[in-house]
């Protein structure tokens, strides 16, 4: 079976409390959780989560990094300094980057190779803007970010990332993109990435999942996983969302 992966984006929200909230709960619901669980936290909260985390049956992360590894960037944090700590993934170009902060495709590449180096799994989101469907340019746009991080990386490393399809108009709107329309991009994308490695790398779908959709998401053949910002920030919805993409996962391989 094919455990899913569901990335939890907890964006610039959250606390130590809800953190050991959030391990408490997993710790209750045993150890059969069917699916692969990556927290990406804000990074006062690493040092907590690495002792927390021990075990390593849920992984975490960080949400965005410098491209460089070291360096005079006040305020800012790398790549080598998660994998330092034991964290095992980072985000990188995420919508909310990509536009408050002028991320382009180039910076977002950069950012991926930084991962690879320190050898943590860059989660690399691609997304169109609403104006961007509506014009019919939704492959475009994907494709084209997905192309500026992946046309120099090696396939050993490229099978080591992990894409994110997040639809901008779904993120934080409550309103997701349909299974049948995360599954068109998805497909496109795995075909991209089938030219350049024999192994697909997992593509996650984002953009208001909660645990009532999730089920209908994964259902899809190249839903590999999800990406949930807002409904990892309660404990009860999002271990139910895990533990339904679970099942899932069984249904799917049932066949
Ligand atoms: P959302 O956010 O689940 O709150 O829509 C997803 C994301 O931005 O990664």
């Amino acid at each position: 079976m094919k455990q899913p992966l569901i990335v939890a984006n907890w964006k610039m929200n959250g606390s130590e409390l809800l953190l050991r909230d959030l391990v408490r709960a997993f710790e209750h619901q045993g150890p059969d959780l069917a699916a692969q669980v990556v927290l990406t936290l804000p990074a006062p909260f690493f040092s907590l989560a690495r002792a927390l985390l021990e075990s390593g049956e849920i992984s975490w992360g960080g949400q965005n990094i410098h491209w460089q590894d070291e360096g005079a960037f006040t305020g800012e944090i790398s790549a080598p300094m998660i994998a330092a700590m034991g964290g095992t993934h980072c985000i990188v170009g995420h919508s909310e980057r990509r536009q408050g902060w002028a991320e382009t495709d180039q910076v977002v590449a950069s950012k991926a190779q930084a991962c690879l180096r320190a050898d943590i799994t860059p989660i690399v989101c691609v997304g169109e803007r609403l104006e961007e469907r509506q014009q019919d340019k939704t492959m475009e746009v994907v494709k084209r970010q997905l192309e500026a991080v992946i046309t120099n990386l090696a396939p050993a490393l490229l099978e080591k990332i992990v894409v994110a399809y997040e639809p901008v108009w779904a993120i934080g709107t409550g309103q997701e993109a349909t299974p049948e329309m995360a599954q068109e991009v998805h497909s496109s994308l795995k075909k991209l990435l089938g030219t350049q490695c024999l192994q697909s790398p997992p593509v996650l779908y984002g953009g208001s999942v909660k645990a009532d959709n999730v089920a209908a998401l994964l259902a899809m053949d190249d839903v590999d996983g999800v990406l949930v910002g807002g409904a990892s920030l309660v404990t009860e919805e999002f271990v139910r969302l895990c533990a339904y993409a679970g099942e899932q996962a069984k249904n799917n391989s049932n066949g």
